[in-house]
């Protein structure tokens, strides 16, 4: 299956850091269907091996193992190409099409491609302005998709407008809207140990179940992303795309079948029956944060006021923990605690799903309930947490201690691990859609954070300050104290 991919924002961070390394590991791995063209667009002129510079120097910003060799530049080069666009400019999406019409020999196919996928990983307010000139020049045609990056707007109101635009040139069939987390392993994971076994799921209730907690801790301050972090804010960059997607992965009901249109139903059930917050709700149970100074892994780093391209005294949120509850039988009354930050102790995330302790606990020092860890990252892994008696002489059955069942995914099929980017772009080239989010989940998305934002404008407080390299400020973990639980790591 031939395939064109096109890069709206080409030389933009998001395409040179993580695109075009993950489009080089499916290369590598062989997994790029033969007949492949690759076109970045960017407002600057540029040659076709100017750009290829530019990206192999790039790559020396990339982790050393995934990055080429020589040769193995000089062959993935021959895929990429590069062409001036203006945007606004209408004959230039005539060009475009032109380009992906009329193919050259010498670019390695001299036929249209079976499908051209269209990449905005441009600035979300361009989204509806290329989606329009797409489609007044006949690039919405049943061969096109269109990947849209995240952030998909900045409040319910202007995602709906995107949306709006989106639908109007392209069927939903069409429109691949990414959320990278769903491309992690530990994600297909989770969904293979919920649906490909029986084990867990009659114990994947109220019943049975105490507390969920979703972290996505970063230990990286905001670098040089200064000035759109604090247009956005942990809770829009983090928290109403990728720990919703989490949390909908762990709450849905069994899909009728693997088809993208019955999970992405099931996900959106699980938006819909979130408790809703209310002002008084948000002052209870969302606590919002702002990295001062501190150290983060023996090194001193600058509190957020200080980071370039920051504006003086913003209160913009870095951290964000909160609790829900998903209404419906499967989960009334569990709480949900959602936490996610930049400068905490570590980069780490994953999902606890804490067991009810014992009804009746006959061993003596007994503390300690089951749990499951689902690993995201920096390891991708499941960890099951039982009670065994440590057998040692003369302590009988008091002796009981903590031991876990290690599955390390990355151990147990090296060859198989695929990094998110790798894979999404793989599926939006294959046109596999389950991995991706249909337009009325983000929409209820942002539905469900919108009084937070509302709530926020009102409030006189500002983010509570935490000591970069802590897990955030003491309200996050007195939130969960407050229902007699505690954070993983306080355990
Ligand atoms: C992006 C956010 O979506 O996800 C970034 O915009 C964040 O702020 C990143 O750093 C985290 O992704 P990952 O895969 O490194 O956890």
């Amino acid at each position: 299956m031939s395939f064109d991919l096109v890069f709206f924002g080409g030389t933009g961070d998001l395409t040179w850091r993580k695109l075009m390394p993950a489009l080089f590991q499916a290369f590598r791995h062989g997994k790029l269907p033969a007949g492949g063209r690759i076109l970045a667009v960017a407002r600057e002129e540029r040659s076709d091996d100017n750009y290829r510079d530019f990206i192999r120097q790039r790559f020396d910003e990339v982790e050393p193992a995934k990055r080429p060799s020589d040769e193995e530049f000089a062959r993935f080069a021959q895929l990429l190409h590069y062409r001036q666009m203006d945007l606004s400019k209408p004959d230039h999406y005539a060009r475009l099409k032109r380009w992906l019409d009329e193919p050259k020999a010498e670019e390695g196919r001299a036929t249209p491609a079976d499908t051209a996928v269209l990449y905005l990983a441009t600035s979300p307010h361009l989204f509806p302005v290329i989606c329009e000139q797409l489609g007044a020049v006949g690039l919405n045609h049943d061969r096109v998709r269109v990947v849209l990056e995240k952030p998909l707007g900045h409040d319910l109101q202007s995602a709906r407008e995107i949306n709006a635009v989106v639908r109007s040139v392209f069927k939903e069939a069409q429109a691949f809207r990414i959320d990278h987390y769903l491309g992690k392993p530990a994600v297909q994971n989770l969904a293979a140990l919920r649906f490909g076994n029986a084990l867990f799921e009659p114990l994947w209730r109220r019943e049975s179940i105490a507390n969920i907690q979703i972290t996505i801790a970063e230990s990286l301050g905001v670098g040089t992303r200064g000035d759109f972090y604090d247009r956005t804010g942990a809770l829009r960059d983090m928290v109403q795309n990728h720990a919703l997607q989490l949390l909908t992965m762990i709450a849905m009901e069994p899909p009728p079948t693997a088809d993208a249109y019955a999970i992405r139903d099931e996900k959106l059930k699980v938006l819909k029956s979130l408790k809703p917050f209310t002002p008084e709700s948000v002052q209870r149970d969302v606590v919002r944060g702002q990295y001062r100074a501190g150290s983060v892994g023996g090194q001193s780093v600058p509190g957020y006021l200080d980071e370039a391209k920051v504006p003086a005294g913003s209160r913009c949120e870095t951290f964000v923990a909160l609790r829900t509850e998903v209404q419906n039988w499967r989960w009334a009354g569990v709480p949900f605690y959602l936490r996610t930050g930049k400068r905490l102790a570590s980069r780490e995330a994953h999902i606890v799903v804490n067991f009810r302790p014992v009804p009746h606990p006959i061993f003596a020092g007994m503390s300690n309930a089951n749990k499951l860890v689902i690993k995201l990252q920096p390891e991708d892994g499941l960890e099951l947490h039982l009670m065994a008696a440590k057998g040692s002489v003369g302590s009988g059955s008091e002796a009981l201690s903590p031991v876990s069942l290690d599955l390390d995914f990355d151990k147990a099929f090296p060859s198989e691990r695929v990094g998110a980017y790798e894979r999404l772009l793989l599926d939006a080239i294959a046109g596999r859609l389950n991995l991706f989010v249909r337009s009325d989940e983000q929409e209820q998305a942002w539905a469900w954070v919108e009084p937070i934002l509302q709530a926020w404008k009102q409030d006189t407080q500002g983010p509570r300050p935490y000591v970069a390299g802590s897990w955030g400020p003491p309200a996050a973990s007195a939130l969960v104290a407050r229902d007699g639980f505690m954070w993983d790591e306080e355990q």
